[in-house]
């Protein structure tokens, strides 16, 4: 089949990668996704273990249309409905992009569930009701100047909630990109990882859960269990070996947290024991200035604060100044990564980055930065 992976802006090459890793074929980057091409057991193993993407879209059908009425008759015929939508069943329309004669993504979604629902009552006398959080089939439209891509999405909750975090504090990283980020500093669990102001704790979860091979999301249920030619099997088989290669066991260096908000420390403890990963990541409860580092160099990551959400800006830079001195004292020859969302601050840090990576943190433009402290 083809496939579309939905991720965070910035992630697109980490998602090609992580797609072929995991075995799909010619995974190609595109704006905010990547493009793919999976059997049905890859695309199973995607949703299972994939941590990068917020969806996967399979492709059902593609045709020409410029407006309503073409829109219309083209939903009606791209599927053998009556197999994958019985009456009983509710379901979405998400809709992305417009063309000239569709300029409307919501009257393109209710244009769709007419054509669906108006077939339904032809052959069964009644219709499906839509249920926008918990559908049991997502339809996905996209639109552009070729005409509609019709596709099914996997999963109708984005796939970065992994379950583990009830609580956080403010402004955190959604799993997915705290996933991302972790994968783009190349962490390979040799050695220590420090994150001095660690929120809710989930760049080290997410880094620790990826090196362990935990499953990013287990007592998850799936759109696609539903589906028609829904092969039990072939999910059981997926299942089965997704699972038996975690190593949760296995013997890590030193994953420190420090977090000076007392609540949102324990949030971060609470996030970590549900990802079942209390014995790897410590939480210490104090300002950064009182860590410290294990003497082997390691790798330090950090979201600071940066303004766009939370903090004073001239508090924040004298936080940044306060963090550039505290490294280049205690952490000489460490990689040091930093999620920034805002030049000036970054600047506070007074080092030159060796590395920069654009990406979109919830709208906000960042850069995540490394550095080599000396
Ligand atoms: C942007 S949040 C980090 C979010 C985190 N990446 C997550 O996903 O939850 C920044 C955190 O730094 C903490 N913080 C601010 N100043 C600090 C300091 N001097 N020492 C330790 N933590 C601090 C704040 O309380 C806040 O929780």
């Amino acid at each position: 089949m083809q496939g579309i992976a939905v991720l965070p802006q910035g992630l697109e090459n980490e998602g090609v990668k992580e797609l072929i890793a995991l075995g799909a074929k010619s995974a190609t980057p595109l704006k905010r996704s990547v493009a793919f091409k999976a059997d049905m057991s890859c695309f199973y193993r995607l949703h299972l273990l994939a941590r990068l993407p917020f969806r996967f879209l399979r492709e059902i059908a593609r045709f020409s249309c410029d407006d309503r009425q073409s829109l219309y008759f083209g939903i009606q015929n791209s599927l053998d409905w009556e197999r994958w939508i019985h009456p009983s069943m509710t379901f979405r329309v998400d809709v992305t992009g417009r063309s000239k004669g569709l300029p409307n993504s919501y009257y393109t979604a209710l244009q769709v569930k007419n054509a669906l629902v108006d077939l339904q009552r032809t052959v069964w006398g009644k219709r499906s009701d839509i249920n926008i959080e918990n559908p049991d089939i997502c339809l996905h439209v996209h639109l552009n100047s070729q005409g509609c891509v019709l596709s099914l999405d996997g999963s109708a909750r984005s796939l970065h909630r992994r379950g583990y975090r009830a609580a956080v504090g403010l402004a955190p990283l959604k799993e997915n990109l705290a996933a991302g980020l972790m994968q783009i500093s190349g962490w390979d669990g040799k050695v220590p990882l420090v994150d001095p102001l660690c929120g809710s704790g989930t760049l080290l979860i997410e880094a620790v859960s990826s090196l362990l091979g935990l499953v990013p999301a287990t007592n998850r249920s799936f759109l696609f269990e539903g589906w028609a030619d829904f092969d039990p099997n072939l999910w059981d088989i997926e299942q089965k070996n997704a699972y038996s290669n975690e190593s949760p066991k296995q013997i890590i260096p030193l994953v420190l947290g420090c977090e000076q908000d007392p609540v949102v420390a324990n949030h971060a403890r609470k996030n970590i024991q549900e990802a079942g990963l209390q014995r790897h990541i410590k939480i210490q409860t104090s300002h950064f200035r009182d860590l410290v580092l294990p003497d082997a160099p390691g790798l330090i990551v950090c979201n600071p604060p940066y303004g766009k959400r939370i903090g004073m800006y001239e508090d924040l830079e004298d936080l940044y100044e306060e963090l550039s001195r505290f490294l280049k004292k205690n952490a000489s020859g460490w990689h040091f990564w930093l999620l920034s969302g805002n030049r000036d601050l970054s600047r506070s840090i007074q080092m030159k980055a060796t590395k920069k990576f654009p990406i979109s943190n919830g709208g906000i433009d960042c850069r995540w930065l490394n550095y080599l402290i000396n």
